[in-house]
């Protein structure tokens, strides 16, 4: 039988595998609700059987293709109109790899559609939801490779370093109005992505890559410590504040009303 959660309900995107299927658990034992999304309807409901059992929360299963117009806006729709969900953990994406020469470039828009112009459309709807009511919690799962181009396909990187460079802009205009928000920056994860995405997990060397469950966790230890942005393997936080610290001193130099003297004529 499902209890009534004090918390909320979470709505997880790609919650039928990988991260988003660590969340799902990880929230179902803190006592959210939980609305799972994905394509996958029989994983999904399998994890709801489960997870409602071993918890007791009430978990729903909304299946969807997160690149389908019509299947999108029906998630939107409950973002914008539950008012018992209080968290999104906008996670669903997609990696295409290899190099633009030889990519199949339809592949790259279907990415572009799941990484880049569904979690920003579920955000804004999500955003009208919670700032309405000056509470709730979003979870964006970005990626290390947002500052690291040379990691991976250049295709992918980008829609991460768009992701990023737009959930640090909502921080700045949704935080004053309620609404916690955080990025979180994975490396590298043991999780389908790899495969799917055509690069066998094998293939890379076990000490950069780290277990899923850890990696959430400490997600989620870092959603509880208030941090903005997270990026679980990284030590020294220091570096990052270093260069955030660089990055912010170069706002007043990059827009003027004369070009830089080294671009003008002698
Ligand atoms: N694993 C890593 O190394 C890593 C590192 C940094 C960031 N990330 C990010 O983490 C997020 C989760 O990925 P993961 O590593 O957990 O990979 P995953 O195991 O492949 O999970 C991807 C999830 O997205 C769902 N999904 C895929 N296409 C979809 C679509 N068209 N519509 C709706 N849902 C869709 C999948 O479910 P269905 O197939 O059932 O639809 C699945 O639940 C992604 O945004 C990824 O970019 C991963």
């Amino acid at each position: 039988m499902s209890k009534t959660s004090n918390l909320g309900t979470a709505l997880i995107t790609g919650a039928s595998s990988g991260i988003g299927a660590v969340y799902a658990d990880r929230l179902a034992r803190r006592g959210y609700n939980l609305i799972l999304v994905a394509r996958d309807q029989q994983r999904l409901a399998a994890l709801a059987d489960k997870l409602g059992t071993a918890t007791g929360v009430s978990v729903e299963v909304l299946p969807a293709d997160l690149t389908d117009k019509t299947d999108l806006a029906r998630i939107e729709q409950r973002l914008r109109s539950d008012a018992g969900i209080s968290m999104l953990v906008n996670n669903a994406g997609m990696a295409v790899t290899g190099p633009l020469l030889s990519v199949d470039i339809d592949k790259v828009e279907a990415m572009l559609q799941l990484n880049v112009v569904a979690p920003t459309r579920l955000a804004a709807a999500a955003a009208a939801n919670f700032a309405a009511r000056k509470t709730g919690t979003m979870v964006n799962i970005a990626s290390v490779v947002a500052y690291a181009p040379e990691m991976v396909s250049g295709t992918y990187s980008g829609t991460k370093a768009y992701f990023l460079n737009f959930v640090q802009s909502m921080q700045n205009e949704l935080g004053p109005l309620g609404v916690r928000i955080q990025a979180v920056l994975p490396g590298a994860t043991r999780t389908e992505i790899w495969d799917r995405g055509g690069l066998p997990i094998e293939n890379l060397p076990s000490e950069i890559l780290m277990d899923v469950g850890d990696m959430v966790d400490a997600a989620l230890a870092g959603l509880d410590q208030g941090e903005a942005i997270t990026i679980p393997a990284l030590e020294s936080l220091a570096d990052w504040q270093a260069m955030e610290t660089a990055r912010k001193a170069l706002g007043p130099q990059l827009s003027k009303s004369q070009p830089a003297s080294r671009y003008r004529a002698a």
